[in-house]
Order: structure tokens, then C-alpha cells, then sequence
């Protein structure tokens, strides 16, 4: 039977091979972060969808149509062999790796399949468009050379702590920019450069839960009565905690939108009492939901959609796991935008 929620698009064997050396090609360029790529990874992903099948179309166009929560390709191909490091290298060095370079490409290729475009907030991964998720500052269930019990760590992914289920911040708005925020990511796309112990990315489709929470419940959800603190990894001074927002809107793209956080959020003081009741049935199905887990490695990429799905992770169990990842807009957000390409806007 036909998963609802999530779907797989398996590259053939030609296929693989032509996003490969597109893939090569952009990382030759510098990938991501330079001038010029995306109008590049546009034209690799035009050039491949020529080459995919009726069914792979069909595929891509459920998650650009924003029915789908998660997609996941497979079948890809990389450079020659990549052995699994001793300790996961400093950060600089691996933004810098061409083999990073080249999976960041791939993946801004991956999200034009589906007509997303990559971009970056400023006040995140200070301003850049890659972000390589892994344990640079401890807090997994093995500590880090030179890391010690009184080392405090930030509850972000350049940590190893265990990241309750939520969709990405920004959670100003999710669509359409407001009060000078861009909205929170429409997507994001992750793949493996190293996953020694199969760590698996969770992530729960909420369809099933808004649907199950009863009408009244989701009404009150889009009320504004959620406070959110802000995230660790945001520059200081920016991305501000703000009182009384939404967690849920109509969006005419898949039918809704969902901003939350389980560590992030709280019920703001003057909520009323059914917005209070309908935010412990929200937080009490998402406990009850298990999520469904996806291992990534080099072969495969993940795109999950940020406004219909939420994801997670348990605590790293090998240091040496390296993911990258980037952040895309559907061609129907509007955000607030600081430079054009690369795609900077205000977070
Ligand atoms: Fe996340």
C-alpha cells in the first residue's frame, strides 16, 4: 500500500550516475555558498527530471505539491571511498572537504528536483547556506576529547544531545514573511557523510494527530497563545523569544501549517483554558506517535517538509556521525530577502 505520509524515489543506475557528475560540477564551483549555484543546481535538476520516469515524476510532484512529509532518495552514488575517521575532524576543516562539498551540492540538486530553492537565515550557521550536523561541542552518550561533566552544551545540532520532535525555527510564521521575519524553512535536506552506528533521523508525520485532535482543538491551536524561547545556535541579540504566537495555520499547500518545538514551547500566560486543553492533547499525541526512523548514509538524502512533519533525534551514540544539511523554500514562500544568490534572508 502507498505510504500517505512518505515516499522513496530510487535513481537508476544512469540516473545516479548523471546527478553525480552534476553534483561534481557544482562542488567544483564551490557548491552552495558561491555565486551562481543555484541558478546552476536548477539547471542540473530541469536536466535530470528529463531522464526520470512517470512514477519518479509523480513522486517529486507530491512533495512539491506539499502532500508529502518526508521523501527520501536513494540509490546515489559518491566519490571513492571515504574511511570513517578515528574522531569526527574540527568543523572549519569539513566545511572546507570537498567530499562535504560535493554531498551539499547534491543536495541543493535534490531540493530543485522538487522546485525548492536553498537558502540561509542570517542569524543562523552565521549566515551560511551549509550547516554540517555532528557532535562539535559533546553532550553525546560518549564525551569528546578535552570534554568534561561541567562543559555546558547548547541544545542545538552541533551537539550531541538528544533533539526532541520539532519543525526548524524560525517559528514567527511559516508561509509568508511577517514583523520583518522570513518564514520558518519549508524544507530541509539531510544526507550522511559518516553514520558508523546507523543512527536514524526520526521524524513524524502530523497530519494523523492534527486530524485526531478534533476540530476544536486544532481551532485553538491557531490561536495566539504559545510563547517560544530562542534557539541556541541563533546569533545574540537575534531571533528574540516571542509571546503569543500560533502553532498552526491554514495553508492552502497541503492544508496546513505547523510551528512547534517540544523544547522550546510553552503555553503563554493568558491563554485561555481551551487553548490550554487542546496544547496538553497536542503535546500528548506526539508523545503517543512513534516516529518513524530513517537511516541515513552517503547513498541517500532525506527532505522533510519543516511546516507538515516534525523530526528529531535520539542522543549520538558515535561522535563520528556527520550529516549536512540545507534549508529550502517552497516556490510559495515569501521571505524577507537580504541578498539573491546566494539566498540570504532575515531570520
Ligand atoms: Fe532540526
Amino acid at each position: 500500500m502507498q505510504d500517505s505520509e512518505v515516499a522513496y524515489l530510487e535513481f537508476t543506475q544512469d540516473q545516479a550516475d548523471a546527478l553525480f557528475v552534476a553534483s561534481q560540477s557544482l562542488a567544483r564551483l564551490g557548491g552552495p555558498e558561491v555565486f551562481g549555484a543555484a541558478g546552476k543546481a536548477r539547471q542540473c535538476a530541469e536536466a535530470l527530471t528529463r531522464s526520470l520516469d512517470a512514477q519518479q515524476q509523480a513522486t517529486l510532484r507530491r512533495f512539491a505539491d506539499g502532500t508529502l512529509s518526508a521523501l527520501m532518495y536513494r540509490g546515489m552514488s559518491c566519490p571513492e571511498h571515504d574511511p570513517i575517521p578515528e574522531d569526527l575532524p574540527e568543523l572549519q576543516g569539513l566545511e572546507h572537504d570537498p567530499r562535504c562539498i560535493y554531498l551539499a551540492s547534491r543536495n541543493q540538486i535534490l531540493l530543485e528536483l522538487v522546485r525548492y530553492r536553498a537558502f540561509a537565515f542570517d542569524i543562523d550557521n552565521e549566515g551560511k547556506q551549509v550547516r554540517l550536523v555532528g557532535n562539535f561541542k559533546g553532550g553525546g552518550s560518549q564525551p569528546r576529547p578535552q570534554e568534561t561533566r561541567d562543559t555546558r552544551v547548547e541544545l542545538s545540532s552541533h551537539a550531541g544531545l538528544r533533539l526532541g520532535p520539532h519543525t526548524e525555527a524560525p517559528y514567527n510564521c511559516s508561509v509568508i514573511a511577517r514583523d520583518d521575519h522570513s518564514p520558518a524553512p519549508s524544507a530541509l535536506i539531510l544526507t550522511a557523510r559518516w553514520n558508523p552506528a546507523n543512527e536514524p533521523t526520526h521524524v513524524i508525520p502530523m497530519r494523523e494527530v492534527i486530524e485526531g485532535l478534533g476540530s476544536l482543538h486544532a481551532l485553538a491551536l491557531t490561536s495566539a497563545s504559545f510563547d517560544f524561547t530562542r534557539s541556541d545556535c541563533f546569533v545574540a541579540g537575534s531571533g528574540e523569544p516571542e509571546q503569543a504566537t500560533a502553532m498552526l495555520q491554514f495553508d492552502a499547500n497541503g492544508g496546513f501549517a505547523l510551528r512547534y518545538n517540544s523544547y522550546r514551547f510553552s503555553l503563554n500566560d493568558q491563554a485561555s483554558d481551551l487553548a490550554a486543553q487542546a496544547f496538553d492533547a497536542f503535546q500528548q499525541r506526539v508523545a503517543e506517535t512513534r516516529p518513524r526512523p530513517f537511516v541515513l548514509q552517503p547513498d541517500t538524502a532525506l527532505v522533510i517538509n519543516n511546516n507538515r512533519a516534525l523530526h528529531g533525534r535520539d542522543i549520538l551514540q558515535d561522535n563520528r556521525r556527520l550529516l549536512v544539511r540545507l534549508f529550502g523554500y517552497s516556490p510559495f514562500a515569501q521571505p524577507r530577502v537580504i541578498t539573491p544568490d546566494p539566498l540570504l534572508v532575515r531570520g
